[in-house]
């Protein structure tokens, strides 16, 4: 941990220095591209202090990216850079970034090998029929699976994200944060309004399930 930290903390003096140095050509419209003579694994490894140059972070609270689509990728690094999305822990590290940045970073993870989870597999029942059927009670929840796929990869062309082999106690921030609206990057609230029907219990479950499920399906 102490060893992340000092990364952090050196990769900001990095990072500050680089923004002084171009802060006075790059505004927000028009975002100069960070650094010319980079490759995409060189702009990638000031992403690694916290989700790892392989894209398969150590810490449950930064997602692993190694794997995902590139198209989601670039949708959320750059809402993130916009502030459509907050997440204050990662915005010096992309605030800075063009767009062309963005998209090399983005490939860059993307081509990487994605995570395989383990699920506890408690409570699997109520996550299961969640995820292949949804809720036939009054809330009319859609099967999660018709849009990240039975699989949980997700789906590229509609940007429904891969989820299989996501850190559980991530997913569970995020349904938590689709729920209360602190989260509102998804487009039409497409999972607010799922999120905003779910209980804990089913929060807890699903997540739990969605990490393994690559493992769990393999084993039928
Ligand atoms: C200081 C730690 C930190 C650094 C450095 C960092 N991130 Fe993040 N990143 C996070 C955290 C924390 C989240 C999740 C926030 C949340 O809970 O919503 C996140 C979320 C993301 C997401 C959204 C993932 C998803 O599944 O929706 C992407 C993509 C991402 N980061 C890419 C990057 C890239 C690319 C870089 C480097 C340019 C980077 N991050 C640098 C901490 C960091
Ligand atoms: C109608 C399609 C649809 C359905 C059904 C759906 N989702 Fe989503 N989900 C999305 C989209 C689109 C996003 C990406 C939002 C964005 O662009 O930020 C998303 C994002 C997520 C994320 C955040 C992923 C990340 O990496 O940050 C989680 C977790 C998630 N969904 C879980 C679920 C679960 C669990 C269910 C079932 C209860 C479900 N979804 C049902 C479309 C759907």
């Amino acid at each position: 941990m102490i060893t992340r930290i000092v990364k952090i903390i050196c990769l900001l003096g990095i990072f500050g220095i680089a923004v002084a140095k171009t802060s006075s050509t790059a505004s927000k419209s028009t975002k100069q591209d960070s650094v010319h003579s980079q490759t995409p694994k060189e702009k990638a490894q000031v992403c690694a202090a916290c989700h790892n140059q392989t894209g398969i972070s150590t810490t449950p609270l930064w997602p692993n990216i190694a794997g995902q689509h590139k198209k989601y990728l670039v949708k959320q690094i750059t809402e993130i850079r916009d502030n459509t999305r907050q997440v204050p822990e990662m915005h010096a590290f992309v605030k800075s970034l063009s767009d062309k940045d963005i998209s090399e970073i983005a490939e860059y993870f993307s081509s990487q090998k994605p995570a395989v989870g383990v699920s506890s597999m408690e409570n699997l029942n109520i996550a299961k029929s969640m995820f292949f059927s949804g809720s036939m009670d009054k809330r009319k929840i859609p099967a999660c699976g018709t849009c990240h796929n039975f699989t949980g990869e997700g789906l590229q062309l509609t940007n429904f994200p891969s989820l299989a082999g996501q850190h559980p106690e991530y997913l569970k921030k995020q349904l938590s944060d689709f729920r209360s609206g602190e989260r509102k990057n998804d487009e039409s609230a497409v999972m607010r309004s799922i999120a905003k029907y779910l209980t804990d219990e089913e929060i807890n479950a699903l997540a739990d399930y969605i990490s393994g499920i690559q493992k769990i399906d393999s084993k039928k």
